[in-house]
C-alpha cells in the first residue's frame, strides 16, 4: 500500500462521504493529507478514523470559495507536511433546483457556482505555484456526470460542466510545469450528501438506468482518484473518467 509514499496531497471536502473516502485511501496509500472542508467536527472525525489505522492525516477549517481561507489551507499544509504535490478538488453542494429557470433564485446559482466551481479555481490557484517549487504534481477534480449528460439542475449542471473544462485548461496550463490535471465523473454515490438529496427528490430528477443496478461508494471513487494521483498515470492529463455504474451507456 505505497502507490502515494512520500506524497502531501490536500483533499477538499473530506469531511464526508467520497472525500472522506479519497482521503482515507491516498493516506493508506502513504501520503500525508490535509483534510480541508467547512465542517469542522467531521473533518476532525475523518483525520482520527485515518491516524487509527497508523496513517498521516490534519485538518484544516476551510471554506473553498473564500481566498482567504484557501490561502491559509495551503499554508497550513507547507507548515504542517511540506509541499502539497496533489491537489483534489472534491468539495461540492448539491442541488435541487426549480423545473423552470426563472423560479432559481441568484442566490442558489451564485452558491452553488461559488462553492463547486470558482473553489477548485481558488484551490488551484493556490496550490500550484506550491507543486511547481515542489517540481510537480497532479490534480484530481471530482465534477459529475450531471455535467455530461442533460440535468434538471441549472447551476449544478453548470458548475460540474464548468470543472470539466477548468480541467482541462488546466491540464494545458500547467503541463509545462509537470503538473497534470484530471476529472472524475461519478454516478450516483451512497454518501451522506446523496442521502439528503433522495430525501427531497422527486421522479424527474431520477435518470439512472444503470448497468450495475445498485450506487457506487466513496471507495469506487477513491480507486480512481489514487489512480489519477499516482505515477501510474503519468501519461494521462486532460483525461474524463466516468465512474458511474455504466448510466451513460444504460
Ligand atoms: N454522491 C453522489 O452521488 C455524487 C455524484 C456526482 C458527483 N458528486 C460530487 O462529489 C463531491 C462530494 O459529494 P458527496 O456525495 O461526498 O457529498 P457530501 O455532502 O457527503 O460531502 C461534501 C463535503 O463537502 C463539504 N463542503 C461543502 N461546501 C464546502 C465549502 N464551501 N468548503 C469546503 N468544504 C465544503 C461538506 O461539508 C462535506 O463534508 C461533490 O463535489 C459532489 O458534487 C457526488
Amino acid at each position: 500500500m505505497d502507490r502515494l509514499k512520500d506524497k502531501i496531497a490536500i483533499v477538499t471536502g473530506g469531511a464526508s462521504g467520497i472525500g472522506r473516502g479519497i482521503a482515507s485511501l491516498f493516506a493508506a496509500e502513504g501520503a500525508r493529507v490535509v483534510v480541508a472542508d467547512v465542517a469542522c467536527d467531521r473533518g476532525e472525525e475523518t483525520v482520527r478514523h485515518i491516524k487509527a489505522s497508523g496513517d498521516v492525516a490534519a485538518f484544516v477549517e476551510t471554506d473553498v470559495s473564500r481566498a482567504a481561507d484557501v490561502e491559509r489551507m495551503v499554508q497550513f499544509t507547507v507548515r504542517q507536511f511540506g509541499r502539497p504535490s496533489i491537489l483534489c478538488n472534491n468539495a461540492g453542494v448539491m442541488s435541487i433546483e426549480p423545473r423552470l429557470i426563472s423560479d432559481l433564485t441568484e442566490e442558489t446559482w451564485d452558491q452553488v457556482i461559488n462553492i463547486n466551481l470558482k473553489g477548485i479555481y481558488l484551490c488551484s490557484k493556490y496550490t500550484v505555484p506550491e507543486m511547481i517549487t515542489a517540481g510537480g504534481g497532479a490534480i484530481v477534480n471530482v465534477a459529475s456526470i450531471a455535467g455530461l449528460v442533460k440535468s434538471p439542475n441549472y447551476a449544478y449542471a453548470a458548475s460540474k460542466g464548468g470543472i470539466i473544462a477548468l480541467t482541462r485548461s488546466l491540464a494545458f496550463g500547467c503541463g509545462d510545469h509537470n503538473i497534470r490535471a484530471n476529472v472524475i465523473c461519478p454516478g450516483s454515490i451512497d454518501t451522506p450528501g446523496r442521502a439528503r438529496l433522495r430525501r427531497n427528490r422527486t421522479d424527474r430528477q431520477d435518470l439512472s438506468a444503470r448497468v450495475i443496478q445498485k450506487d457506487g461508494t466513496p471507495e469506487d471513487i477513491a480507486h480512481a482518484a489514487v489512480y489519477l494521483a499516482s505515477d501510474e498515470s503519468s501519461f494521462v492529463t486532460g483525461s474524463v473518467l466516468v465512474v458511474d455504474g455504466g448510466s451513460l451507456r444504460g
